[in-house]
Formats: C-alpha cells, sequence, structure tokens
C-alpha cells in the first residue's frame, strides 16, 4: 500500500505516460497482492520433514467414502470392489485389518454402533448390505436397495443414517432420477421421496448432508440449474441450494402420502457485494457449536460457472440461524412451467416441522411451495477467502484454542492440482501456513476427512489413502521460525527448546498468529543468537562462484549483504530467482557475503560465506583496470568496522530505504553504486525510488519497449512520408523506376538542409 500511495504521489506530477505506466503497475500490484495468498512454506510430495503415510493397494481402487470409526483407531473404505477396514492406529503406517469384496460400494455409513451400512451400484442392481464393523467378512444378507442406492458409479451422492433410519440424496433408476428419500424406516413410519409432481429438483448434483439434532432436521447442500424467475437469470446458471427434511416426518394422510412434508430449499449465496458470484458448490463441511446450535458454520468451497481464470475458487462460511431465517420467511409458489408468485407465510408454518399431521388444504399449500425467496448469504457478507490461482476442491475446517486461549478456524483445502493447503482465518486476512503437495497426478475421486481428536487428515483418492498429520511443529527448527510460522497448533516452549504442538497440558508457548511478532515472543533470541557460523569458499581469480541460499519461507525478502550490512549491489552479481548469489571472483568481489531474510519485521541471517583467494595469489598481475570503481570500492569496505553480530541479526533500526538501494543500482551507474553502498541515505530522491524495488525492474523493461515502439512509428512515420512524396513525385518529374530513389533523397536532403 505504502508503494502504491508513493507511486501515486510520484504519478501526479508526471504526464500522460506515467499515468498509462501507472495503470499498468496497478494492475500489477493487485497481482501481488493476490500473490500474498502464497502458501508460507511448501512441502514438496516425498519430504521427510512433512511426512505422510499411505496405504495403497492395487486391487483396491477408486476409493469413494470414508468413515472413521468413534475412537478414530479404525478407517473404514468404499471403493470401487470392496469396503476395507484400515488400522490407522499407528502414527507411522497405515494397515489392512478386513476387507469384504463386493460391488462398487457408493455408500458407507454407521448403521449403529457395531454395525455398518453399505451399500453399492451392483452393476445397476443397487444391493446393501448391513455388516459388523470388527469383521467385515461375516456372512450377511444383500437387501435390495431400491430408492435408496446410487445407481450409477459416476454421479456424486450423499447419505446419513439416523437412528437406524438412512436418508440419502441420490441418483435412482436407468435414467438418473434424483431423490432424496427416507429407507430403512422404523416400525409403521414410511419410507418417503420426493414428490414428483412438480418438479422440486432441477439436474441436481448432491454434495453433502447432515443432521441437526437441535432442530429434528437433515440439510441437504446441492447445485442444481437455476429456476427462470422472471428476471434475467441465463436457462444454464447453476445455483447452490441448502435445503431440508425433518426427522419426524411421516408423509401426508391423503395429500402428499409417502412424500415429504417438510422438504422446502433456499439459494445459498457465496459473493462479495456486487462481485463475481461464486456460485457452483463444491464441497461444504460443518463446525457444530454445541453451546449455541444456532451459531453452527456451513463452510464451503464454491467455484464460479464462468470465470477468465481457470483456477478460480472461493470459501464461504453460512450460519444455521441464518438458513433457519431464510427458511421461516417468505416463499415462492409454484403455479406453473414457468411461474411463480408470492407467498407471505404468514402463519409460519412453511419450514417447520410436524406438517405432515396437518389439513389436507395445508399440504395442498406445501406442495408447491418450497422454494424460499430469501437467499442464505455468508456470514458477514464475505469471502472468507478467494484465489485466482488455485482451485480448491475438498475442505476440512477445525476450530483450535491457541497458546494465548483465543480460537482460530483453521481450513484444509485441497486443490485440484495435488495440494493440501493449511489456512488460518485472521481478521486482517487469511494465512496460508504450509502447503503439502499430496499427488503429482490430478485425481479422479478425493475425498477428505478430518480426525481432531488424532490430530490427522486422510485423504481417499482413485489410488490409496494417505494420511497428514495437521501440523508437523518440529519442522521450525527454532523460536523465530516456530513464531513466524503464525501456525496456532505450533508454539515455541523455551524449556525444552523445541516448537511443539500446542495443547492444554502445555501453557505459557511463545506463539502469535496474528502477528508473528518474534521479537516480542522471543527474547532469549537475542542473548543467545550467534547466527550461522561462515563458510569459508576458496577461489580462483576469475572462477564464477555461486552462494546458495535457502530460505524456507515464502513470504520473507532475501537480500545478499556485507559484512558491513551493505547491499550487495546488481552489478557485477547476479541476483538468482532461487535467492543464489552468481559472480566472478576478482580482487574487488573477495568479500564476505551473508543471505539476509526479513519477514514480519524481523530480519536473520540464513547462511553467511567468505569467499578468499588461493592462499598464494597469482592476481596482482591481472590487469587492475577491469573494474576500477568497484576496486576503490572494496578498498573502502576492508576500512569499516565490522558491525558486531548481534546488531545486525536484530539491526530494526536501519532504515528501510536503506536495504532496498540494489533496485535502483544498474550496470550502467557504478558510481552510484558505491554511494548507495557506504551512504544509503545520501539524498531524499534516492529515498524515494528505493521504496519501489520491486517494480524498477519492470519499469525499465517497459520504457525500453515503449522507446522501442516509440523508435518504430516515428520510422514508419519517416517512412510513410517518404514514400507517398515518391509516390507523388515518381509520375511527374521521373517516369523510369530507377532514378525514384535518387530523386527522393535529393528531395530529402534538400529539406534538411535549411534545418541543419
Ligand atoms: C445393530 O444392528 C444390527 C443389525 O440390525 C443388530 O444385529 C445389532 O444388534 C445392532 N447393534 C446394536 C448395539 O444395537
Ligand atoms: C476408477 O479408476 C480408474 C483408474 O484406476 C478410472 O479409469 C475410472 O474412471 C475410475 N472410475 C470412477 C468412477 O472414478
Ligand atoms: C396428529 O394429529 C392428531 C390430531 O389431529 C393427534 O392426535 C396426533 O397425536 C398427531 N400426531 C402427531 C405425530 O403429531
Amino acid at each position: 500500500m505504502r508503494v502504491a500511495s508513493v507511486l501515486k504521489a510520484r504519478v501526479r506530477m508526471a504526464g500522460s505516460l506515467s499515468n498509462w505506466i501507472f495503470t499498468v503497475f496497478v494492475v500489477g500490484l493487485i497481482d501481488s497482492l493476490e500473490a500474498s495468498m502464497r502458501p508460507r512454506v511448501s512441502f514438496p510430495q516425498g519430504s521427510l520433514e512433512r511426512g505422510l503415510s499411505t496405504y495403497h493397494s492395487s486391487t483396491v481402487k477408486n476409493l469413494t467414502t470414508l468413515l472413521l470409526s468413534t475412537d478414530a483407531n479404525t478407517l473404514f473404505v468404499g471403493a470401487q470392489d470392496s469396503v476395507l477396514s484400515l488400522d490407522i492406529s499407528q502414527p507411522d503406517n497405515i494397515t489392512l485389518k478386513d476387507k469384504d469384496c463386493g460391488n462398487f460400494v457408493r455408500i458407507l455409513q454407521f448403521f449403529n454402533t457395531t454395525h455398518l451400512y453399505a451399500c453399492g451400484t451392483n452393476a445397476y442392481g443397487p444391493q446393501s448390505i448391513i455388516i459388523p464393523a470388527d469383521s467385515l467378512n461375516s456372512m450377511r444378507e444383500q437387501t435390495e436397495a431400491k430408492n435408496c442406492c446410487p445407481y450409477s458409479s459416476t454421479q456424486r451422492n450423499t447419505a446419513t443414517i439416523v437412528d437406524g433410519e438412512l436418508y440419502t440424496a441420490t441418483n435412482i433408476g436407468y435414467f438418473g432420477d434424483k431423490v432424496i428419500s427416507r429407507c430403512l424406516s422404523k416400525g409403521t413410519r414410511n419410507n418417503l421421496m420426493l414428490d414428483t409432481e412438480p418438479k422440486l429438483l432441477n439436474a441436481p448434483v448432491f454434495i453433502s448432508s447432515t443432521h441437526i439434532s437441535s432442530e429434528g432436521k437433515i440439510l441437504l447442500f446441492f447445485t442444481e440449474v437455476g429456476d427462470l424467475i422472471g428476471d434475467s437469470f441465463v436457462k444454464s446458471f447453476t445455483v447452490s441450494r441448502v435445503a431440508q427434511v425433518c426427522t419426524d416426518d411421516n408423509g401426508g394422510h391423503r395429500v402428499l402420502q409417502k412424500r415429504w412434508t417438510s422438504f422446502v430449499k433456499s439459494q445459498l449465496v457465496c459473493q462479495q457485494g456486487d462481485e463475481l458470484q461464486f456460485n457452483v458448490l463444491e464441497d461444504i463441511v460443518t463446525l457444530s457449536d454445541d453451546d449455541s446450535p444456532d451459531n453452527t458454520l456451513f463452510y464451503g468451497v464454491f467455484t464460479p460457472q464462468w470465470s477468465f481464470s481457470s483456477a478460480q475458487s472461493a470459501v464461504c462460511a453460512f450460519s444455521l440461524g441464518d438458513i433457519k431465517v431464510a427458511f421461516s420467511g417468505q416463499y415462492k409458489t409454484f403455479d406453473n412451467v414457468n411461474h411463480w408468485s408470492h407467498y407471505s407465510n404468514g402463519d409460519g408454518k412453511l419450514g417447520k416441522c410436524g406438517l405432515f399431521n396437518d389439513t389436507d388444504s395445508v399440504l395442498n399449500t406445501v406442495k408447491k411451495t418450497f422454494l424460499t425467496e430469501r437467499a442464505v448469504h455468508p456470514v458477514g457478507n464475505k469471502l472468507l477467502l478467494s484465489s485466482t490461482k488455485e482451485l480448491y476442491s475438498r475442505l476440512a475446517v477445525q476450530r483450535i484454542r491457541a497458546a494465548n486461549g483465543q480460537k482460530y478456524t483453521v481450513l484444509f483445502l485441497l486443490t485440484e492440482s495435488g495440494f493440501l493447503h493449511k489456512v488460518v482465518l485472521l481478521d486482517k486476512a487469511p494465512h496460508i501456513i504450509e502447503e503439502i503437495q499430496i499427488f503429482k497426478q490430478p485425481q479422479i475421486v478425493k475425498n477428505l476427512i478430518l480426525s481432531t481428536s488424532k490430530g490427522v487428515i486422510f485423504i481417499g483418492s482413485s489410488e490409496g489413502v494417505i494420511r497428514v498429520p495437521v501440523s508437523s511443529c518440529s519442522v521450525y527448527p527454532n523460536c523465530a521460525e516456530c513464531v513466524l510460522a503464525r501456525d496456532p497448533f505450533c508454539g515455541w516452549d523455551s524449556e525444552i527448546g523445541m516448537c511443539t504442538t500446542v495443547s492444554g497440558s502445555r501453557p505459557n508457548l511463545q506463539q502469535d498468529v496474528e502477528d508473528g511478532n518474534v521479537t516480542q515472543q522471543c527474547t532469549e533470541f537475542k542473548n543467545t543468537a550467534a547466527g550461522p557460523a561462515t563458510v569459508t569458499r576458496t577461489a580462483q581469480l576469475n572462477e564464477i562462484v555461486v552462494l546458495p541460499c535457502q530460505s524456507r519461507s515464502r513470504l520473507d525478502e532475501v537480500t545478499w549483504r556485507f559484512s558491513d550490512n551493505s547491499i550487495v549491489p546488481q552489478f557485477p552479481y547476479l541476483h538468482q530467482a532461487d535467492h543464489s548469489l552468481t559472480f566472478r571472483v576478482t580482487q574487488e568481489t573477495v568479500s564476505t557475503y551473508r543471505c539476509v531474510s526479513e519477514e514480519l519485521g524481523f530480519r536473520q541471517t540464513i547462511v553467511s560465506f567468505s569467499v578468499k583467494l588461493p592462499v598464494t595469489p597469482r592476481s596482482f598481475t591481472h590487469p587492475s583496470h577491469e573494474h576500477p570503481d568497484v576496486t576503490q570500492d572494496s578498498s573502502k569496505v576492508t576500512d569499516m568496522e565490522p558491525i558486531p553480530k548481534d546488531d545486525i541479526l536484530f539491526d530494526e533500526t536501519e532504515p528501510t530505504e536503506g536495504k532496498k538501494t540494489t533496485a535502483w543500482t544498474t550496470g550502467t551507474d557504478r558510481g552510484n553504486v558505491i554511494q548507495a553502498r557506504h551512504n544509503p541515505m545520501n539524498s531524499a530522491e534516492k529515498a524515494v525510488c528505493i521504496s519501489e524495488k520491486s517494480y524498477y525492474a519492470e519499469m525499465v523493461a517497459f520504457c525500453l519497449l515503449f522507446i522501442m515502439c516509440a523508435c518504430l512509428f516515428i520510422a514508419f512515420v519517416v517512412l510513410w512520408k517518404h514514400s507517398m512524396r515518391c509516390n507523388r513525385t515518381t509520375p511527374e518529374k521521373n517516369p523510369k523506376d530507377t532514378e525514384t530513389d535518387n530523386i527522393c533523397q535529393t528531395e530529402l536532403e534538400d529539406k534538411q538542409t535549411p534545418n541543419s
């Protein structure tokens, strides 16, 4: 922002060319703000620091469903040809406990505390089984599962079992009819389905369902093709929906017999102001609030149906309270194919449970009044996060108490490209703590399940099950790294000198999730820090040396510095994108180099090199005029007092302008380089330029391009005028082609003479 205001101020003084440049730069700035939605740390697949354990079997394909046992020691998996139970009680490996081979399992739920309900497509003849969870192979009966079990293996479905009754939303039958139904109803209770006339759903894709016991309702989340409600909806506009059915529903007596009397639906809108609507729900999870159920939140990942970028997604949270308000409000009544009218819901009956026992006239209204007028908007009317770089497709969410007792929401987002992003939601902006590469290839089938008690995420895919610990605090080697991570799971324990998992039993851990303020948290750091030992690198004259610098964080700013803390200039050095420094060894470049990273106001030396010539130098015969300016410079450097290491490490008093000098020094400006190194604040003008570091290269490139274009344009105009004149003169003065050039030449010369 500071950069932007400086730019603005400068541009106001300059002409229209600058204005244009400014516009180009602002677009660049927005891009760079987006770039701040970068994961701080990235772990590639196979990284030992962030180890994953996997279960993979060549006979188990397309894992469709994951189900955790209540003690989180067993993971049940529904796959293409089997149901598996995996032992996940050991932290390092996953082993197969039991396997039942059957059909393509699409639904896998706990039937009761001891048994599982599984159903599969069975080649278009859906079958279900109820099997003991601890012995999947035991004898059992398969029963036909008409109207309950998915007919095909490709479409998404959702199921919830409450008191042994199965609520499913799936496709059934050969024509792929979509239903929301209750099966396995107990005693005298009816199995229920959606009414068929009018059509209550329009080409739905079911995403998720959840039992809200405080309301006696099942909430269902899905997308469908939008209703044409008179206004400008495009015919194929997708809308995301939340719908309800009541568990006490038993269908009407005469009207709506064996049909839901409690089905209503609302639109879910993931949009901020008038900005792009993320209208396609991809996944949604529930974060319950047992103290006040209305504060239960549903976190959904959405993508836009139409967008300029191929990877764009957003996360929105909706509250149960807001959903209840929509369901108890006004409705639209469906009159015929395309016509809807307003229904005020004056008695507030619609959206309530218990209607199945009501009069025929009420049920006749219920029959055609199922869409709420009010849509459900996200909490705070804003997106929790949005990305134009990542296509998030699945998520898990956890509320975690940080070291200071404050609670934070952490999202685990699976990207289409195969990464898991761990994001903490902060008031200022979401912070992506880390990304972990899970797959190298995009997967067809994906599933994400979180065990908060075990602190692990399980990811099911076409290939197998992968376990990822929610945190791995020990990857942060010191207090500064631990605090800079801003991971609510991790804090620095100064007693044992380790970055450890935050838990109730270990209070007083050093952590600052909001600001990552190292100097405040890591007091002991100041006294004991010695920085890394300096590595000596002996090199021959004219040898090209490459000094590597690996900074774990991708949010820090890395600079190379001399021992006097001044910045290593752009010339004759090559600063690479991977932060390494490349240069040719000369008398002048023999020096000490420190790679310094700065993040959230904290500066630390990552690595330090002393580049030296061999003991018997042959170098004095070398022509010394090659870099005369720098020769002077380096002699000056050696004259300077070295700054004590502790000061360097915690040097926060140095003006920020000074350290960014590099950006404004170029090979054509070596005199200034030297000045900048020894007197970084030598003029106010420099200070202004300096704070715009990262755009300098672009500006130079842009200006060069602009000048080239201008030259081309001028050249074109000159040539064009020239040729016009030739065309004019040729026929009159000289019909002979061969002489035209001469004539034009002469004319031009004639014209130019008076000017010169
Ligand atoms: C769970 O359901 C199965 C199948 O109906 C039944 O045999 C078993 O006794 C039930 N278990 C409990 C604890 O109710
Ligand atoms: C199952 O996996 C195979 C590859 O392992 C894939 O070709 C197929 O499309 C998958 N089926 C479904 C329904 O995802
Ligand atoms: C249905 O209504 C009748 C009276 O109209 C009442 O006696 C009965 O208890 C009600 N049943 C339920 C399940 O609410």
